[in-house]
């Protein structure tokens, strides 16, 4: 779906997202969203506030998942996914804290595994993930799989690309700066979510857009796998959809 601008698309998908959780909490459950970082999703989070702030959407019965985070940063580091969804979101809005679920960057080496293996009981626990917003990056992650992240891929330690981390040097104050390494959600973690949106603005996002959408599908771009997903939509601009 190619939509004027971000604002645009952004509050089209706050509506459909407000009305799914208001239908799941109807029916006597959480709702379970899986949730992303990045500049991306800014404007998104931003339409759900303004919804909450409105009374027409309410986190008191909501689960999150976040995608990933960096590995060696802890929550304190302005960096961290976890203060972005605290800055961007959550802080503006009526979750419960124990609702919260975000990787633990200062997780040691011993207890990644587990770690993992813990964070996909939860999401199971849940219920699964009844929402999963995305962004995309350059190489075509989504979360931080990179190419060459398998179809059937878990949630599990990942070295990211450098193209990923030239892309995040900016934010860190320089590349020495950025985590060689994240946790993030696998392909597969991604793919059992029953309802998926990928948003992408702009034109640097263009042509990994139509890769992802039209390309073959491949290992190399990991967005590619939405192709074949039942219940997955791209949520664009103008711009990033120049070349469809
Ligand atoms: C990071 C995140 C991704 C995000 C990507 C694009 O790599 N892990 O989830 O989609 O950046 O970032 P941006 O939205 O800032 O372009």
């Amino acid at each position: 779906r190619v939509f004027a601008d971000r604002t645009e698309a952004s509050r089209t998908l706050a509506l459909e997202v407000a009305a799914l959780v208001r239908a799941i909490n109807d029916s006597g459950r959480s709702a379970v969203l899986g949730l992303a970082t990045g500049r991306t999703p800014l404007p998104f989070y931003a339409e759900l506030i303004r919804l909450h702030e409105q009374g027409e959407l309410s986190f008191a019965q909501v689960i999150t998942f976040n995608l990933d985070e960096y590995l060696g940063l802890a929550g304190e580091h302005p960096e961290s996914y976890r203060a972005f969804m605290s800055r961007e979101l959550f802080d503006h809005v009526d979750i419960p804290a124990e609702n919260i679920h975000i990787p633990d960057g200062t997780v040691s080496p011993e207890d990644l595994s587990a770690h993992c293996a813990a964070y996909e009981a939860a999401i199971r626990n849940a219920g699964g993930i009844d929402f999963q917003l995305l962004g995309i990056g350059r190489t075509g992650h989504i979360g931080f799989n990179e190419p060459g992240s398998p179809r059937d891929s878990r949630t599990r330690k990942v070295e990211l690309d450098p193209i990923t981390r030239q892309d995040a040097a900016p934010a860190f104050g320089g590349l020495d700066q950025v985590p060689e390494h994240a946790i993030s959600m696998g392909c597969g973690t991604i793919l059992e979510a029953r309802k998926i949106a990928l948003l992408a603005w702009g034109k640097a996002k263009a042509t990994i857009v139509r890769e992802a959408l039209t390309g073959p599908v491949t290992d190399q771009v990991s967005a590619s796998f939405l192709q074949e997903h039942a219940d997955a939509t791209f949520y664009l601009d103008a711009e990033a959809g120049s070349e469809l």
